[in-house]
């Protein structure tokens, strides 16, 4: 029964167009390795939410306890420009370290998240 069902699948499987296997690799792809289209805010508030938000408040509605004296995400956004932030992840005064070192297009993303939260 067991390998009837394997074998159903395996044949359903080989029907699948080539553009539907693509689409199933799509999602399955992390999201920083399909930035073909430039600095994306959503892939930066993405990974704001994985890597800072343990110490900084990374979006407007959250609320909640903070590490005293670490400025929110919107804040940075006000006080620091991209250059200021990216010396200041590249040679972070932070007392830990992020746990996930950022790449370049992982940096900009990021900042084009911190970029969208200007004004609120
Ligand atoms: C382990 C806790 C921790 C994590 C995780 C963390 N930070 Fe920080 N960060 C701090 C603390 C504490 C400060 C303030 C004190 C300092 O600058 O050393 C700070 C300061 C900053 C500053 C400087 C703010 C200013 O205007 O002086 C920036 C920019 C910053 N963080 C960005 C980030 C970003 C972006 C992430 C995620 C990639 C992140 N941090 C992850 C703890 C953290």
């Amino acid at each position: 029964m067991r390998r009837f069902v394997v074998e159903v699948l395996r044949l359903h499987l080989s029907w699948l167009a080539p553009a539907v296997r693509l689409v199933i690799l799509g999602t399955a792809l992390p999201a920083a390795a399909q930035a073909p289209f430039g600095p994306d805010p959503e892939v930066g508030y993405a990974l704001a939410a994985r890597v800072c938000s343990g110490c900084h408040l990374v979006e407007p509605r959250h609320a909640g306890p903070v590490v005293d004296g670490v400025p929110s995400l919107m804040r940075i956004a006000e006080t620091r420009d991209d250059a200021e932030i990216e010396t200041l992840l590249l040679a972070p005064s932070h007392p830990a370290m992020p746990e996930a070192p950022l790449d370049r297009a992982e940096r900009e993303h990021l900042l084009a998240y911190i970029r969208s939260l200007e004004g609120n």
